[in-house]
């Protein structure tokens, strides 16, 4: 066991009360952030006279070694030091001797954690953020490709009215959209630097917390150093975030498994991306999209797990708070696997376009549009609504469509129909008719790839 707080104590710790208290185990992720933090912590300590040039010079030569030995897997972090802040700091004492013990000058665990928590997370987004945008570009070559990709656009899960799958995928491009920029706004809010705010109170050191800030990359210190020690709500909003962008996954997920059965057929995954099953011999299975689906929940609940953590928690640091780790590194691994999958999974499915199609057309999709006619021909849209649904009815008694109707058979029930009625109620027109902003018509469609392809070539 070693600590860096024995002074003050007369007894051993227990070994499993050691073994509680201890973080290291999970903290060691954060060997690097440690390193680069104290890196700047005592470039700054020298350049406000608190230590030498050549004790700055021989600090950080030995962390640069220390770094390099973990790396290279020379120097191993064990479960012998209590967190990672104590390994770092007992590994330089044990090889520069007096020059080491003075890192943690003006310096606390507390803060010293917050900063390690914040430089891990920043460097997380961006590349969470990376992966968005590399599933949003699939999502746009997938959009550009298919604006005449008729599908049921569905309610209820009932067929509703045709779209293209163009526009069913651009529905989750603005939430993927959304996802991207609710990450910036994470970035931006918590790239402030929580060092030189000591255990709670800063310190009496002379220290220039705006230059460590900037050898950081962040874009100032933070201004409360209770709050400083304290502040875990950029892990709750990540946290968020990242819950929100499992909800997308698995809502789409939900829709992949339900397009790839065997009762809908509109797409078929890749045989890279479905598994078998061990009893009967006919069967893919959607199961990265399930696993997808079903991670979703783990995600959630690391986000409950940190709200319920911080609610009653007095300012300002207490141990509580590190509990964050463990289920934020958990977040970040599923977040990041599910997002790079599901971006193999759908870069790589085939798609059924004529069953889309069969099935636009078969399920009435086109009522609202017979009705649309009506009221363009003078017919006020309540009875329009209500003629149509006597054809509806009409055509489910015969198992026929709209389309296989004669136009005496329309007449009969409405004399306003004429021969154009097929045209205006065929799919192509259905779809095509729609071009007020963000309808599925080809007008709107392009309208909004445009949109799209700047929003791309700008991340
Ligand atoms: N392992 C601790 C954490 O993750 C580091 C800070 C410890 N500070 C303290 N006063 N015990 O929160």
């Amino acid at each position: 066991m070693a600590q860096l707080w024995g002074g003050r104590f007369t007894k051993e710790t227990d070994q499993l009360v050691y073994n509680f208290n201890a973080s290291i185990s999970f903290d060691k992720k954060f060997y690097k952030q440690d390193i680069r933090g104290s890196i700047a912590h005592v470039t700054m300590l020298a350049a406000s006279g608190i230590i030498t040039d050549s004790e700055r010079d021989d600090i950080i030569k030995c962390l640069n070694e220390i770094l390099a030995d973990v790396e290279s897997g020379k120097l191993e972090i064990t479960a012998e030091y209590e967190d990672i802040h104590s390994f770092v700091e007992a590994n330089l004492i044990d090889r520069i001797g007096d020059t080491g013990k003075k890192l943690h000058t003006g310096r606390s665990r507390n803060d010293q954690v917050a900063l390690d928590m914040r430089l891990y997370t920043r460097d997380e987004i961006v590349e969470v953020k990376s992966l968005v945008a590399d599933l949003m570009k699939v999502l746009h070559r997938l959009m550009k490709e298919n604006l005449k990709t008729y599908m049921p656009g569905f309610t209820h899960l009932q067929k509703a009215q045709p779209v293209t799958f163009a526009h069913h995928v651009g529905a989750y491009m603005e939430m993927f959209k959304r996802d991207y920029s609710r990450l910036t706004d994470i970035y931006n809010r918590m790239n402030y630097c929580p060092l030189g705010a000591g255990a709670l109170a800063g310190t009496t050191y002379p220290l220039d917390r705006d230059l460590t800030a900037s050898l950081l990359d962040f874009y100032g210190p933070t201004l409360n150093s209770m709050d400083s020690v304290s502040d875990r709500d950029y892990v709750i909003e990540l946290l968020s975030a990242f819950s929100t962008i499992m909800m997308h996954l698995s809502r789409f997920s939900e829709e992949i498994i339900i397009w790839n059965s065997n009762e809908y057929q509109f797409i078929e995954l890749d045989d890279a991306y479905s598994t078998g099953s061990s009893i009967m011999p006919q069967k893919k299975n959607p199961d990265i999209a399930e696993l997808v689906r079903g991670k979703t929940g783990r995600v959630y609940a690391s986000l409950t797990s940190i709200l319920t953590t911080m609610k009653g928690i007095p300012l300002a640091y207490n141990k509580d708070m590190q509990e964050d780790k463990e289920l934020t590194f958990d977040a970040i691994d599923t977040v990041k696997g599910c997002i790079a999958l599901f971006t193999g999974m759908i870069d790589t499915m085939k798609l059924n376009k004529e069953n889309m199609a069969k099935s636009a057309m078969n399920g009435f999709t086109n009522a609202t549009d017979a009705a649309d006619y009506l009221v363009n021909h003078g017919v006020p849209f309540r009875d329009a609504h209500s003629i149509v649904g006597r054809l509806v009815l009409y055509c489910i008694d015969k198992n026929i469509s709209l389309l296989d109707m004669t136009l005496e058979e329309y007449k009969e029930i409405c004399p306003v129909f004429e021969e154009d009625i097929y045209t205006a109620l065929s799919l192509e027109e259905c779809v095509e008719k729609r071009n007020t902003i963000g309808a599925p018509g080809p007008i709107a469609m392009q309208k909004v790839l445009d949109i799209n392809e700047e929003f791309l070539a700008n991340l």
